[in-house]
């Protein structure tokens, strides 16, 4: 294994109240700190998907081989990197109190976009309401001057969630109530296209994906198919339909292949230098 690298994040609950934030006692103070624990288990889902630690892997792998029976060439990605909520202020001035998790409450982020300058360094996560059936969306491997990936209140994290007041609710939804959201908006975060992007053509390096361990497509595919029971509209070969780049439920998607961990490891290495503590 490698060095594990360290991923700064900042999860902001944009349509909660402000005055979670200083709460010291009743219904706000519980509310924060569900809030805060709720944060906690998605970022655990996170580290488990990007170091291929989460349970559900045992989907893929042939007890036999220990591969999969059905891509038998195909590798599991791992990232060795380590999501964690931040807790030290950056230089320019976040207004996050040092020591305390960098979790905002009603603080209008980028005025509901993806970028806010005050949060330079981060992995920012903006947690609001999306219309129109939108789970979250992300940009593809951006500069790390404030950009986020973005998810809808009802899509963030697993379990039974945190009931506030309102639109201050985060309640986690079926069929996309396992954390996995993020996990595919963080793919893109990390330079990732979804496996669905078109023939490969003849170079799988730079076209379709630009991933030549994941199977050309260019359909998306939606709820819970079994393993080997979708076909390539390009080739008529087998799609990879439970990897995290694919539309499928949260439960059944449930990996990375290596060559999709080279191609994020290669984006992670150009913001390296700007990673704030
Ligand atoms: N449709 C969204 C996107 O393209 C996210 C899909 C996430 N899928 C899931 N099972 N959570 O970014
Ligand atoms: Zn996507
Ligand atoms: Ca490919």
């Amino acid at each position: 294994a490698n060095a594990i690298t360290r991923i700064p994040v900042a999860v902001h609950y944009t349509t909660s109240s402000a005055s979670l934030a200083t709460a010291t006692s009743g219904t706000n103070l519980s509310l924060r700190n569900c809030l805060i624990a709720l944060a906690q288990t998605q970022i655990n889902i996170l580290n488990a998907d990007y170091n291929a630690t989460n349970a559900d892997l045992n989907l893929w792998t042939n007890s036999q081989t220990g591969s999969s029976q059905f891509f038998p060439g195909v590798g599991i990605g791992d990232m060795d990197i380590q999501f964690e909520i931040a807790t030290q202020n950056h230089p320019l001035g976040s207004g996050l109190a040092e020591g305390q998790p960098a979790v905002t409450f009603g603080y209008n982020f980028g005025a509901g976009q993806n970028r806010d300058a005050n949060w330079t360094g981060y992995f920012n996560i903006v947690v609001r309401s999306l219309s129109g059936g939108i789970l979250g969306f992300s940009p593809l491997g951006p500069p790390l001057n404030g950009f986020g990936v973005t998810i809808d209140n009802n899509y963030f994290s697993s379990g039974t969630g945190c009931s506030g007041t309102g639109s201050g609710s985060v309640i986690p939804t079926a069929p996309f109530n396992r954390g996995r959201t993020l996990t595919h908006e963080f793919g893109h975060f990390f330079n990732l296209d979804h496996t669905f992007d078109g023939c490969d053509g003849a170079n799988c390096a730079s076209s379709g994906d630009s991933v030549c361990d994941t199977p050309q497509t260019d359909t998306e595919t939606y709820e819970c198919p079994a393993a080997d029971a979708t076909f390539s509209t390009c080739t008529g070969e087998q799609v990879l339909t439970m990897n995290y780049m694919d539309y499928v439920d949260d439960a059944c998607m449930y990996m990375f292949t290596t060559g999709q961990a080279t191609r994020m490891t290669a984006w992670l290495n150009t913001v390296r230098s700007q990673i704030r503590p």
